[in-house]
């Protein structure tokens, strides 16, 4: 058969609340033209994230109610462990109640001033815990990223020439730790080939500078490496991922995306002295080290979550709904980054409003016209996200793409949802002509997107 199905019955549903256009500008201007402002009751179709916005299946709520709430040695957490170690092969497993906090505890335990940490591309919270210990987080992406419309594989790699230069440069001493993210989110989402991590590791172990996987989408690199790579073919997804974390030292894990739950994370190493400190430092923050900061119950759906993400069904499902997405959009010739991501669609606002100047922001343009359209919520990842404010001088920097992230959330929306996003984007597409751009009204010195207020510089909305 062609048609690829959603591979689930729905059991329980969420109503969506209809809106008007003219409720919709109300509101945008309310929060400041920023759709983190929004309440979601007031969004028809969200894509901000695909993180920790899952629909869990009836197996983990039924893992729900027999998560274990004791607070030491909970048989919740030693399921997880037991899932992690199985398909991650890490021998420590350090739960924390999502992506970020393992970043603060790993970054806090092994970066000082004067410290640099390569990336393919840092992810934003994971730049900032970089930054916030006063560490330079620097991107190496392949070059090939930057053919943005052209769909080759594995654009999320990371540039290994360039990492041998950054090494040669400031030495592998002030090099604590490599990372590499799967997929690159704010690389377009894009896949890092197995080829490229074993590249990577070779690298970082002839530098004896440990390896680390940002691992939130594992399982949907590990399934595009089955898809395109050359050798993975007749692999399951399952070999796939394992074989991926064998090159590595250890992983930061944020289970609001691959591991299919609401909330949750972990840290996995296989370094014994660094397990000690981080968890020291977890039962500050974040708890005792069989829960770190989540109830049982949510281990328990994390650790289904482990399973059922691997099932190539899902993903083969999953992976068909972003690319419906993207195809369709893209034939119509709304630019976007090629191929499709794993989990969202990236459309390159820059190239679509080329009459607005990266520092008019035209992401954020697209995003608010999106949702005063037909009630969509995409997220800017562009100059809002990712410029930069000069503290003394005031003077902005651009960042180096100006995109708008639709972002699917696991088994939420079925096909007739995607095929009313697909008509709204071509909707505003087809005026893009009269689209201007934004500037920035108040913001905030770190992680400034999730709060910054915004005013048109054009007539927006058509009201004058
Ligand atoms: C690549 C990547 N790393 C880290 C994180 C942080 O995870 P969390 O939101 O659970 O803190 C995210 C979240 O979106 C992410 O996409």
């Amino acid at each position: 058969m062609k048609t690829i199905i959603e591979p689930f019955r729905i059991k329980a549903v969420e109503p969506i609340r209809m809106t008007t256009r003219p409720e919709r500008l109300d509101r945008l201007r309310e929060a400041g033209y920023n759709v983190f402002r929004l309440r979601s009751e007031d969004v028809l179709i969200d894509l901000l994230t695909d993180s920790g916005t899952s629909a869990m299946s009836a197996e983990q709520w039924a893992g729900i109610m027999r998560g274990d709430e004791a607070y030491a040695g909970s048989r919740s957490f030693y399921r997880l462990e037991s899932r992690v170690r199985e398909l991650f092969g890490f021998k420590h497993v350090i739960p924390t109640h999502q992506g970020r906090a393992a970043e603060r505890i790993l970054f806090s335990t092994v970066c000082r001033p004067g410290h640099v940490v390569p990336n393919n591309t840092h992810f934003d919270t994971t730049r900032a815990n970089i930054e916030a210990r006063g560490a330079q987080a620097v991107d190496l992406p392949t070059p090939r990223s930057q053919r943005r419309q052209e769909p080759l594989p594995f654009k999320g790699d990371m540039d290994v020439a360039a990492l041998e230069r950054l090494i040669g440069e400031v030495g592998p001493d002030r090099i604590p730790i490599c990372m590499i993210t799967v997929t690159n989110n704010s690389g377009g989402g894009q896949p890092v080939s197995m080829a490229n991590i074993r590249a990577i590791a070779e690298v970082c172990r002839r530098h004896e500078i440990p390896f680390y996987i940002d691992a939130c989408r594992f399982a949907e690199n590990a399934y595009l490496i089955k898809l395109n790579e050359e050798g993975y073919g007749d692999r399951s997804v399952e070999s796939i991922a394992r074989e991926m974390f064998s090159y590595a030292d250890g992983c930061t894990f944020s289970a609001k995306k691959d591991g299919l739950a609401n909330i949750g994370g972990f840290l996995a190493t296989n370094d014994d002295r660094l397990a000690e400190q981080e968890k020291d430092l977890l039962i500050l923050t974040e708890g005792f080290p069989t829960y770190g900061g989540l109830a049982g119950r949510d281990l328990e759906a994390i650790a289904i979550g482990l399973e059922e993400v691997v099932h190539e069904d899902y993903l083969e499902y999953r992976l068909a709904s972003v690319r419906y997405l993207g195809e369709h959009i893209a034939q119509e010739g709304v630019p976007i980054i090629q191929p499709p991501g794993g989990h969202a669609v990236y459309v390159d606002a820059g190239a679509l409003l080329p009459h607005v100047p990266p520092l008019e922001l035209p992401g954020q343009s697209l995003v608010a016209e999106l949702f005063v359209e037909g009630g969509i919520r995409g997220v800017e990842i562009g100059s809002v996200m990712f410029g930069r404010r000069d503290p003394e001088t005031g003077e902005e920097t651009a960042a180096p793409m100006e995109l708008v992230r639709l972002t699917i959330p696991r088994r939420v929306y079925t096909q007739s949802h995607i095929d009313y996003v697909i008509e709204v984007i071509l909707e505003v597409f087809r005026r893009r002509e009269s689209i201007g751009g934004f500037r920035i009204t108040h913001q905030s010195p770190v992680l400034r997107h999730f709060t910054a207020r915004f005013e048109p510089l054009y007539d927006f909305g058509g009201t004058g």
